[in-house]
């Protein structure tokens, strides 16, 4: 049954698979190159308007964004500056109000709730702050539920060793300190080689001891499998394990850094 189902599922999705021609491409812009690096996302103009009775809110602004293939982005900003509204509607749980949105050149302020659904399923995975694993299932059985649904995914097996948990596959989630159970919510986001990880306050509930472990999780995912990341955070330390640091504030890009180099996890004074 689930065997069938997943033959169902990967049929379909080699049909209609993203990055297949369901979304409509974006005529002005198709996928570019921009001094050597391939371009994933690019944001013009993005608005974001929540109109509640008499008052609207501008949680985003006249966003320009470009992001690019396997490259480890922190988005840094004050709180209600518009970073969870920014990393939602890139990750398709959400869509802009205004504005252009394409992924791999592929229009995605335009898409359906369907399209949307394969796009999220295809090729987004995302980390919250709180692991929302599901606590009767264990660790490698949290990680099955997605890979049985994905075209190519690696075995649960390959996804929670890749994230340092090798040795607690058969763990249930209130056996796993809240570290090791954040990674098992890497592991789940990334088993099915998604090309892009968007991770919203990783480490907002954890110590720092254990945040580092879960960074440096994150970082090794982003080198082994060279996922594009993007993590939220109010730690401006992260800002040094980044490739580039987005500084949002009241819903606009205020300024971007370049860091020359990136700094190991490990490496980072806390
Ligand atoms: N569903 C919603 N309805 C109305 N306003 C919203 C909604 N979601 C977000 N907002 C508003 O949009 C703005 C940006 O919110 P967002 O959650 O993106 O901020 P943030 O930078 O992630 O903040 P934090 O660091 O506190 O998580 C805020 O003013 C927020 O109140
Ligand atoms: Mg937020």
């Amino acid at each position: 049954m689930v065997a069938a189902a997943r033959l169902v599922i990967a049929g379909l999705s080699r049909s209609v698979t993203f990055g297949g021609d369901l979304l409509k491409r974006v005529a002005m812009k198709p996928p570019s190159i921009d001094a050597g690096r391939e371009t994933v996302f690019v944001g013009r103009g993005l608005t974001k308007i929540y109109a509640t009775g008499e008052t609207e809110v501008r949680a985003l602004d006249g966003v320009d964004i470009d992001l690019f293939r396997g490259e480890m982005v922190v988005l840094l900003g004050p709180s209600g500056s518009g970073k969870s509204t920014l990393l939602n509607n890139l990750g398709g749980l959400d869509v802009p109000t205004g504005g252009a949105l394409s992924y791999r050149g592929r229009d995605l302020t335009e898409a359906d709730e369907r399209e949307l659904t394969l796009f999220r399923r295809n090729a987004v995975g995302f980390v919250f702050q709180f692991y929302n694993l599901i606590p009767s299932l264990t660790a490698r059985e949290n990680v099955a539920l997605i890979t049985e649904i994905a075209p190519d995914p690696m075995t649960p097996e390959e996804a929670l060793a890749l994230v340092g948990l090798g040795d607690r596959m058969d763990h249930f989630p209130s056996q796993l300190s809240g570290g090791q159970q954040q990674r098992v919510a890497i592991a789940r986001a990334i088993a099915k080689r998604p090309e892009v990880l968007l991770c919203d306050e990783p480490t907002g509930a954890l110590d720092l001891k254990t945040g580092i472990t879960v960074l440096e999780a994150i970082e090794k995912v982003n080198v082994d499998l060279g996922t594009l990341t993007v993590i939220i955070t109010h730690n401006a330390v992260m800002a040094e394990m980044a490739d580039r640091v987005i500084h949002l504030s009241d819903g606009k890009i205020s300024h971007i850094d370049n860091n020359p180099t990136r700094r190991p996890v490990r490496s980072l004074q806390w």
